[in-house]
Parts: structure tokens; C-alpha cells; sequence
């Protein structure tokens, strides 16, 4: 997959309090935030320590507000919906107007991202390819959103965004999702083995799954650690990304 991909995107603002109807410079915030991370520009990236510095991908995609609805009318790429919802579990009732929520525009036309107060302290969740339509994209809490605004620490560098679009482009959690084992596997070669999920900022190295002496990939942005602490995905996670792009979501970025 030579060159760029753009992704137009429409970011669906569910809100019931004023704060929860995030400004429009949160949104670009979190915009600009996707167009570093995925194109390995993050000024962060430079923390990654040595041994993984050379398996640090360039994912090659732009993020952009679209600019045109469903209709092919001129829009902003924001579509602010005010609910009676005090929030909003994983069910995707944020993604249906019957149930409070925004309806989701055309998945092959636009990467669909729901912004709201999320319960239960769930920051973001993700749905992979081949789901159904009308609950394509991903959903994330408005205080893990951007860099400004309501975003609040340690979620306030918008990798929430970045994380739950790597899902929605098929890579699953680096650790494999097996419950701390050393069995399961994100399929991906260059990742290592690891136990279970990392959280906060953890030091170098952090070794699980006689993974040593490099240890745990606990900054790359597929883990569990705080915003600070992720700012990479690997080559091999690229070419996992690509592979959707080229597979089940192929219609989206032409
Ligand atoms: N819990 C969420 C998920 O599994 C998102 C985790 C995001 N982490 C972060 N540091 N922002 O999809
Ligand atoms: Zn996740
Ligand atoms: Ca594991």
C-alpha cells in the first residue's frame, strides 16, 4: 500500500452537559493528535527506548474532518446531538438517535467517532472489521478526548483515539488478551510475547514471558499505560493495518 491514505472522518459530539459539548478546538486537538500518530511524527517518539527504536512504524494515514455529509452537502465534520442520556455504557446506544444517540454516517465514506460521557470509567471502546454498519467506528469519553478542553490527566494526549483506532483497523492488544498468560497473541511478529497489560508509565525494561532483556513493547500504543507512556506502533502493526485497509474496510481512503 504505497503512499498516504485519507481518512475522512465525523466526529458525533453526544452531549447533555455544556461541558460534555466539547469545543470545537478539543475536536482539532484530537485531529491533530491522530495525524502525528500515525504517521510517527509524535514529538514522543523519541522516547522509545533503543532496542525498539528501528520496529517504530510510519502508518501512513491522514485524519481530516469531513467536508462534505452523507448528501454531498458542505459540512464541517461534526454533528452535535444533545441527549436526556446521563451517559453511556459499550451497548452502542450512543449510535442510534432512538436510543439518545447520533446515527452513524456511511462506513465507506467516513471513519465514524462518537464523543460522550462514557460510564463505569470506561475511556473508549472499538469495533473491528466486519461488524455491522450501523455500529461502525469508534466511541470514546469526552475527558479522554484531545489535548484541551475537558481532556484530563493521564488521558489527556488523545491516545484513547489513537488506541481504539487501532483496533478499529484490526490489531488487537498487544499483550494477546489471554488474562496475564503468555499463550495468547496479537499476530503480530514483531511485538513481543507479553503477560498481561501495562498501566501508569512504566520503566524500561519491564520484562514478562522471559521476554528479556528488551522486555515489554509497554510503549507502544496497543497497552494499557497511561497517555504519556505510548508513542508507537510497530512495522509489523503497520503492515496489520494495511492489510485491513486493503481487505474488509478497503472502500474508505480511495
Ligand atoms: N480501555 C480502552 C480499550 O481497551 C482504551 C484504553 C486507552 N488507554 C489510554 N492510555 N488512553 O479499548
Ligand atoms: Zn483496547
Ligand atoms: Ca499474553
Amino acid at each position: 500500500r504505497p503512499g498516504c491514505t485519507r481518512i475522512p472522518v465525523v466526529v458525533h459530539v453526544v452531549w447533555k452537559t455544556p461541558a460534555q459539548n466539547i469545543s470545537q478546538a478539543q475536536i482539532d486537538s484530537q485531529i491533530a493528535v491522530l495525524n502525528q500518530d500515525f504517521r510517527a511524527t509524535n514529538g514522543d517518539i523519541s522516547t522509545v527506548p533503543a532496542p525498539f527504536a528501528p520496529l517504530t512504524g510510519d502508518a501512513r494515514l491522514v485524519f481530516a474532518l469531513a467536508d462534505r455529509d452523507p448528501a454531498g452537502n458542505p459540512h464541517d465534520g461534526v454533528v452535535r446531538v444533545q441527549t436526556d442520556r446521563d451517559g453511556f455504557g459499550s451497548d452502542d446506544a450512543v449510535k442510534f438517535s432512538s436510543s439518545g444517540g447520533s446515527d452513524a454516517w456511511p462506513r465507506d465514506e467516513y471513519l465514524n467517532i462518537w464523543v460522550c460521557q462514557l460510564t463505569g470509567g470506561l475511556l473508549g471502546y472499538a469495533q473491528f472489521p466486519g461488524g455491522a454498519a450501523a455500529t461502525d467506528g469508534v466511541v470514546v469519553t469526552h475527558t479522554g478526548f484531545g489535548t484541551t478542553g475537558t481532556a484530563s490527566p493521564p488521558f489527556n494526549r488523545g491516545r484513547t483515539t489513537t488506541h481504539e483506532i487501532g483496533h478499529w483497523l484490526n490489531l488487537r492488544h498487544i499483550w494477546g488478551d489471554d488474562g496475564g498468560g503468555c499463550s495468547g497473541s496479537d499476530f503480530v511478529d514483531d511485538t513481543p510475547n507479553q503477560g498481561g497489560p501495562n498501566t501508569g508509565e512504566p520503566s524500561f525494561p519491564t520484562i514478562s514471558c522471559s521476554n528479556g532483556p528488551n522486555g515489554d513493547m509497554f510503549m507502544n500504543f496497543m497497552d494499557y499505560v497511561d497517555d504519556a507512556a505510548m508513542v508507537m506502533f510497530s512495522e509489523g502493526q503497520v503492515v496489520r493495518m494495511h492489510a485491513c485497509l486493503d481487505g474488509p474496510r478497503s472502500a474508505i481512503g480511495e
